[in-house]
């Protein structure tokens, strides 16, 4: 036999040698961080009698001796980056790696009696588990568009599913996801979209889902609380002008021996013009936040204008009136002056009564187009309705039971 031929049979002794056994020799196994794994050496019910064996760790350059051991008799040597850490078995060469680490990530290799080509590859790789991810959204208001992250701080992410109220995302609304699945965009964001957003991160040894209960909202806190202090501005004005209207009934009706003057008529005028001069800024400050949100226009700063007259005037006159009365006369002087003066309070109050019947309106509209739970603010109105028409018709059914004029009524105030 030549030397070609030889070594072409010992060539095929190899291939033939070889083949098959490389599927059973070959391991894959994927674990998390601080498991311990079980490397075995030999196929299961293979009886081969260890007279040596050396696992080493090959994905590393020069490979790493991990245990050596001289059969029955010896002391397997644990080679030092590995004292600890792992449990050698010599009834059948299995290695425990104890507590792995990403680190440990990698092939290991077990030669039984110096078999090379019989020798078994285990390739490892050691995941952190994902840790629970955190959904942040970047906005709720109803229009805009709405990106929702979901955020893994510990552990490599290898799928990340989106869900909608436990069920996959919905077909007709155009929801996207990053290339990654990281982040997913609502575009235009309406009240379909109220609900439980969750993520499900997941890598081949862990899972985690986040839910998040997204609330979209019709308007903006700004406009909210521009509804909040237009409905509390309504409520003082419509009292007022319940109040306003029960002192002119009085002030007609009362008998002409007494007039309804002196220190009680200045005080309750002191207290209507500071009221109206109070919801004034009240609806200012509520016209203001309707115009950062909705921009600017001609007939809202007309409005703030009068608005800001209104809070003057009336501030004058009850100051005026609450230090030194007889100051007031001096105003009184021209005409002009007097229509001003008469009209400030009555004006504000209808001004007030009309802007906030119009923003509360407009702003509970804009509200619905959200699913937040909404300020409503008709009950208020409804129950300063009810309060000011008391007030009105008291006198009146005060009267019918006792025939006398006004000015018991109002002595009985
Ligand atoms: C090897 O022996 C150890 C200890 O006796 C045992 O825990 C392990 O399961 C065995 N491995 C195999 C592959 O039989
Ligand atoms: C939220 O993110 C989306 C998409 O990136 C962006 O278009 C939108 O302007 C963001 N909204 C806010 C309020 O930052
Ligand atoms: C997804 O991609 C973004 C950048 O596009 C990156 O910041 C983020 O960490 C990635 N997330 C994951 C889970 O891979
Ligand atoms: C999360 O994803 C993993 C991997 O795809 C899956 O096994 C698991 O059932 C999912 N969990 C939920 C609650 O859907
Ligand atoms: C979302 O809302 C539901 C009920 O409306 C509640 O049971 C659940 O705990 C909420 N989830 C979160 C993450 O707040």
């Amino acid at each position: 036999m030549s030397y070609r031929m030889m070594s072409r049979c010992l060539m095929l002794l190899l291939v033939f040698h070889w083949a098959p056994k490389t599927a059973e020799a070959q391991e894959h196994r994927i674990v998390g961080t601080g498991s311990s794994v079980l490397l075995t050496a030999l196929p299961t019910h293979d009886q081969t009698v260890i007279n040596h064996i050396q696992w080493e760790y090959i994905s590393s350059v020069p490979a790493l001796s991990v245990v050596d051991y001289y059969g029955t008799g010896t002391e397997p040597i644990v080679f030092k980056s590995y004292k600890d850490r792992v449990i050698f078995y010599s009834s059948n060469g299995s290695l425990l790696l104890k507590n792995v680490h990403e680190t440990d990530s990698g092939t290991y290799r077990a030669t039984v009696n110096l078999n090379k080509i019989k020798a078994r590859q285990t390739t490892l790789l050691v995941l952190e588990p994902v840790s629970k991810a955190q959904i942040q959204i970047n906005s709720t208001v109803a229009g805009s568009s709405i990106e929702l992250s979901c955020k893994v701080l510990i552990g490599k992410v290898q799928a990340i599913d989106w869900k909608k109220d436990g069920k996959p995302l919905p077909k007709n609304r155009c929801y996207q996801v990053s290339e990654n699945f990281s982040l997913l965009y609502i575009p235009e964001a309406q009240k379909s979209d109220c609900g439980a957003f969750s993520c499900n991160v997941s890598n081949d040894i862990s899972w985690q889902e986040t839910s998040v209960n997204l609330t979209i909202e019709g308007i903006r806190p700004s406009l909210k609380l521009a509804l909040e202090i237009s409905t509390v501005a309504l409520v003082i004005a419509t009292t007022l002008a319940a109040g306003s209207g029960l002192g002119f009934i009085i002030l007609c009706c009362q008998s002409e021996k007494r007039k309804l003057t002196g220190e009680l008529w200045r005080w309750l005028v002191v207290f209507i013009h500071g009221l109206v001069c109070v919801s004034a800024i009240l609806m200012f400050t509520a016209a203001v936040f309707w115009m950062q949100e909705e921009g600017f226009s001609t007939a809202l700063v007309l409005y703030m204008i009068f608005l800001t007259g209104v809070i003057m005037v009336t501030l004058l006159i009850s100051a005026v009136l609450a230090i030194c009365p007889q100051r007031l006369q001096m105003f009184k002087k021209k005409t002009m002056h007097r229509v001003i003066l008469d009209t400030a309070a009555p004006g504000g109050v209808i001004l007030v009564v009309v802007f906030a019947i119009f923003l509360t309106q407009n702003i509970q509209h804009l509200q619905r187009k959200g699913c937040s739970p909404f300020f409503d603010g008709t009950a208020a109105i409804l129950i300063a309705a009810a309060i000011s028409l008391l007030i009105l018709l008291a006198p009146f059914v005060w009267c019918k039971y006792q025939p006398c004029s006004f000015y018991a009524y109002f002595k009985a105030f």
